[in-house]
């Protein structure tokens, strides 16, 4: 584990500019559309007691994502959300309207829609929730994946009308050639990670990505004291750090960052002081967390604003999987969803790093399952039952 050397635990969250990434009024704007969209439900908030014991705090909450909109992910929020806002500021341009979400569904400017094309690169969930996105919002969608990503996320994207285009060679390839041909088509790219000069997409995706952080604040008894979030480019940690921070300030709960050993660009950064990139295959089960490089936007909130940082090895995500399986009802935990209770469960002997967070059996700890069986033979050939099986 490192503990942040740049967080700074005393300074307001509104400092003039990382209000301007993520805000609780515009949360307020995603909240309402969000909450809008045919077949909203929150996601369920389990208690895990057996494990609270095991990892030794006081107690477990764990976000269960798996139902999200039906898309197995809290990507969800995120990617179709920033679909609608896109569509927003093209017919607001046109037309000096701002329709919401309902209006559009009702067909409102469906001509000016359908002649907007959006696209991206994925290993499966981001681009699922764009898709989505693009289906119920009518614009069309072409995705972006590399050679190694499965049949089955492919199938679960065209599942929703867009088209799927297969690209050689790896993740970092498909965004490249996502890129080139939208520019050569004049496609907009909805990427779920800033870059320099790239902001107001991933800032939407992460403010809908905010709602099941205020979806598990609101389900809880008392506020958490410690929240273990996982790690990919940054942009989910991010929205859990800054939506506790402005409405907690100094007395928000300690949030500590979990990202796959094979792409600890987070931890990297946070020891260098400054977003560092890993390179090479990013080799990991964890799909959604392979990525080598930080979201910009994420890092302005996560270097002064996250405790601490950790990678775990594949085998530690597999054993949280097969334990979140075991519980009493079971968990259906995705590859990606358990990085948070597998940090945990690293720090159970830690006497250093526990008195470091303050971890004790008085805790009372936060974990969101950002996804389900996104992967269904992937899920089955590491726990060795189908999600089914385990819920019949
Ligand atoms: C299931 C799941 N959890 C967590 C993440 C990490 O999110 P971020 O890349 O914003 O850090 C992803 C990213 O794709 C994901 O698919």
């Amino acid at each position: 584990m490192i503990a942040n050397p740049n967080v700074d635990r005393t300074a307001p969250y509104a400092d003039g500019r990382r209000e301007t990434i993520l805000s609780g009024s515009a949360f307020e704007i995603a909240r309402r559309e969000i909450r809008s969209w045919p077949g909203f439900a929150e996601t369920a908030l389990r208690s895990l007691p057996t494990l609270a014991a095991e990892t030794g705090v006081g107690a477990l909450y764990y976000k269960d994502e798996g139902s999200r909109f039906g898309l197995g992910s809290f990507k969800a929020l995120g990617g179709a959300y920033a679909v609608l806002r896109l569509l927003q500021k093209i017919v607001g341009k046109a037309t000096g309207e701002t329709p919401g979400s309902a209006d559009f569904m009702a067909g409102s400017h469906a001509d000016l829609r359908a002649g907007v094309t959006v696209t991206c690169a994925t290993d499966g969930n981001h681009g699922r929730s764009v898709a989505w996105g693009a289906q119920n919002f009518g614009c069309r969608c072409v995705i972006y994946v590399h050679e190694t990503v499965s049949q089955g996320r492919v199938d679960a994207i065209a599942r929703f009308g867009a088209e799927v285009r297969r690209v050689a060679g790896n993740y970092d390839d498909a965004v490249r050639r996502a890129s080139a041909d939208a520019a050569a088509h004049g496609w907009h790219v909805l990427s779920d990670t800033s870059y320099e000069g790239y902001v107001d997409v991933p800032r939407d995706v992460m403010q809908g990505y905010a709602l099941m952080v205020d979806e598990a604040l609101a389900a809880m008894p008392a506020p958490p004291s410690h929240v273990f979030v996982q790690g990919g480019v940054g942009g989910l940690a991010a929205a859990v750090c800054a939506t506790l921070w402005e409405r907690f300030g100094a007395a928000r709960p300690i949030c500590v960052v979990v990202e796959p050993d094979a792409a600890d660009c987070l931890c990297r950064s946070a020891a260098a002081g400054h977003p560092v990139a890993v390179e090479g295959a990013l080799d990991t089960i964890m799909a959604g967390l392979a990525c080598g490089e930080v979201s910009l936007l994420a890092w302005d909130i996560l270097s002064p604003g996250a405790d601490a940082f950790m990678a775990i090895p594949d085998d530690a995500a597999a054993q949280a999987m097969r334990l979140l399986a075991d519980t009493v009802p079971p968990v259906i935990a995705g590859e990606s969803a358990v990085a948070g209770l597998a940090g945990l469960r690293a720090l159970r002997d830690d006497a250093e790093a526990r008195r470091l967070l303050g971890l004790g059996d008085d805790s009372v700890v936060l974990l969101f399952g950002t996804e389900g069986a996104t992967d269904p033979d992937v899920y089955r050939a590491i726990v060795g039952r189908s999600a089914e099986a385990l819920l019949a």
